[in-house]
């Protein structure tokens, strides 16, 4: 089943984030199309979502895996005043956000280190941020959410079938595509305003209650490289703080999280 557009647009009427709302039945990556609307000066808000992505793109150069009528592809236009060096902030945010509104499905929904979020040890969603600075500052950025509603097992590429996952597989029936979009757009919205109003402190805290690495022994991939260690939080910049075995603490700017074989997750 399609989107309903226009109920999306008239719950989101007088709100911060989801109107305007672009809609395409199908796009390249609707992240090109916000980046495209951004640099034309579209408002904060402005909303590009579709129904199915040809180059859907996740982090770290990846394919995002974007059928029609079966998932949630989103890309929000925000233009918060804070320095560019800052912007990670907002997928940190935005990962809040998306964990709280899987949540109204799956309760035992959380964060994986920088923002996905995981069912049972499967990513279910994933968040791609993009910024334009201007000068130091951010002109916009732009938050690009993919959640899997009602892919099965098997319409995931093989390599993907063992980490992979949706709501429909964890619940063992769909979920309304119209109501998770709304649902992401309500709690983005929530936690961006906590943000702009009292800074990241409140939602770091948030982050760190939601997140299933906290006080976990992780290991960090990032092409060949390896980090291994306690999983302590995130700082200011969003990066990931660690504690390796022999006592220094480091700072993890980008990767993959995988979970000790202890922890129970496969990814
Ligand atoms: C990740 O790798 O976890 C991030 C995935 C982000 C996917 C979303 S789907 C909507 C938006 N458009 C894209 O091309 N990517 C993001």
């Amino acid at each position: 089943m399609r989107l309903d557009i226009a109920r999306l647009r008239e719950a989101r009427e007088g709100h911060r984030i989801g109107i305007p709302l672009v809609y395409r039945e199908t796009t390249g990556s609707t992240n090109d199309d916000a980046m495209e609307l951004g640099r034309q000066g579209a408002e904060e808000g402005t909303t590009v979502i579709a129904e199915e992505q040809t180059r859907g793109r996740g982090r770290l150069g990846r394919q995002w895996v974007s059928p029609p009528e079966k998932n949630v592809y989103l890309s929000v236009i925000l233009r918060p005043p804070i320095p560019a060096r800052l912007a990670p902030q907002l997928g940190i945010v935005a990962g809040v956000g998306l964990v709280e509104a899987i949540r109204n499905w799956v309760p035992e929904a959380a964060l994986k280190w920088p923002n996905d979020v995981l069912i049972a040890g499967r990513k279910v969603a994933g968040i791609l941020v993009e910024m334009v600075a201007k000068g130091d500052d951010v002109d916009f950025a732009v938050v690009g959410i993919g959640v899997n509603g009602n892919m099965r097992i098997e319409e995931f590429p093989p390599e993907l079938r063992d980490t992979a996952g949706s709501l429909a597989i964890a619940l063992g029936r769909d979920v309304d595509r119209t109501e998770l979009a709304l649902a992401v757009l309500q709690h983005l919205e929530a936690e961006y305003e906590t943000y702009l109003q009292h800074g990241f402190a409140p939602v770091r805290i948030r982050w760190l209650d939601r997140a299933a690495i906290v006080g976990k022994e992780i290991a960090v991939r990032h092409g060949n490289d390896e980090v291994r260690g306690v999983a302590l939080g995130i700082s200011d910049d969003g990066t990931l703080e660690l504690r390796r075995a022999d006592g220094q603490l480091v700072e993890i700017l980008s990767g993959d999280v995988f979970l000790d074989e202890r922890g129970g997750a496969r990814n």
